[in-house]
């Protein structure tokens, strides 16, 4: 159900949902022409806002579209809206496009972007899902070359993630010319004999911001870490498997296509990791 009286920010102003509105000619619209950010907010203070923003420049760069903010005015802005909000935790969502204009591909000359903000009540998982995992079905990840920019063109990874629905499965894990990629909208993280293995963040994959929270206190517990590639078989031979992002926090994948992953229970090592995640996130 949309609540038509939240508060969003769009382009200045901080209005309803309901008075929020954009032509249709906007090429975030017309062309999914613009780059977003999901930032999780605990008790009201955004958890890593710098590596967020710094994310956001590095989309922006990527799609050669100016910064419309300073990264103070952006902390301004996040925190404000948070603000208006009646609910603590958060999901807060942002996007910027390269604003509304005649179609035509070529960047048009002189338009202001459109900056539009909303934030959600943050969906964590269920504590049965934390106690037990979850599913995930695999296919070939057959998105473009820039997966590190964190674009608004999501159609790829909104087919791979309504493979997962229609299978029952939250999640759909993707492998590229036998390579393990990351999941639809999450990032993918192994454990093998006790060493917890991520692909490097490279083209292929968003440099997840739970990717580098998770590998930190990985560090931090003192459990063995290598960055790098990984073939689909060693994946599905892994001891364990998690998942990582803003909202699923890290969550262990207990099926796979189908069938029990891992002996059907979250490891060892997840609940370690687990554990010490919950202890680093702002109380
Ligand atoms: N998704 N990979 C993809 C393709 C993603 O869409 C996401 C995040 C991640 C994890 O990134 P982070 O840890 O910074 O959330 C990895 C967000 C939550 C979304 O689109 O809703």
């Amino acid at each position: 159900m949309l609540n038509s009286d939240q508060i969003v920010y769009l382009n200045g102003e901080f209005v309803a949902l309901e008075d929020a509105r954009i032509s249709v000619l906007d090429r975030g619209f017309i062309y999914g022409d613009g780059v977003y950010e999901v930032i999780p907010i605990y008790a009201r203070t955004p958890f890593r806002m710098p590596q967020h923003l710094a994310r956001l420049q590095n989309s922006l760069d990527g799609i050669r579209l100016p910064n419309p903010h300073s990264e103070a005015q952006w902390d301004a802005l996040v925190r404000e809206l948070a603000r208006k909000q009646p609910f603590d935790d958060q999901a807060l969502y942002l996007q910027i496009t390269r604003g509304v204009a005649k179609r035509d591909h070529a960047f048009p000359a002189g338009v202001p972007p459109t900056v539009f903000m909303m934030s959600n009540p943050l969906p964590l998982p269920s504590r049965e899902q934390v106690d037990k995992g979850v599913a995930v079905v695999t296919a070939e990840d057959n998105r473009w070359h820039r997966c590190d920019l964190k674009t608004t063109s999501l159609l790829g990874n909104v087919l791979m993630r309504q493979l997962a629905v229609d299978a029952g499965a939250v999640e759909c894990v993707m492998f590229r010319d036998g390579f393990l990629t990351e999941a639809s909208a999450s990032n993918v993280l192994l454990v093998k004999d006790g060493r917890v293995i991520a692909p490097p963040k490279d083209h292929l994959i968003l440099p997840g911001i739970t990717y580098d929270a998770t590998l930190d206190v990985t560090r931090a517990a003192g459990v063995p870490l290598d960055v790098r590639k990984v073939t689909r078989e060693e994946a599905l031979a892994a001891d364990e498997m998690w998942l990582s992002s803003s909202t699923k926090e890290v969550l262990a994948v207990t099926r796979v296509d189908g069938a029990p992953f891992g002996g059907g229970m979250p490891g060892p090592v997840f609940r370690r990791v687990w554990t010490a995640f919950q202890a680093a996130k702002p109380k």
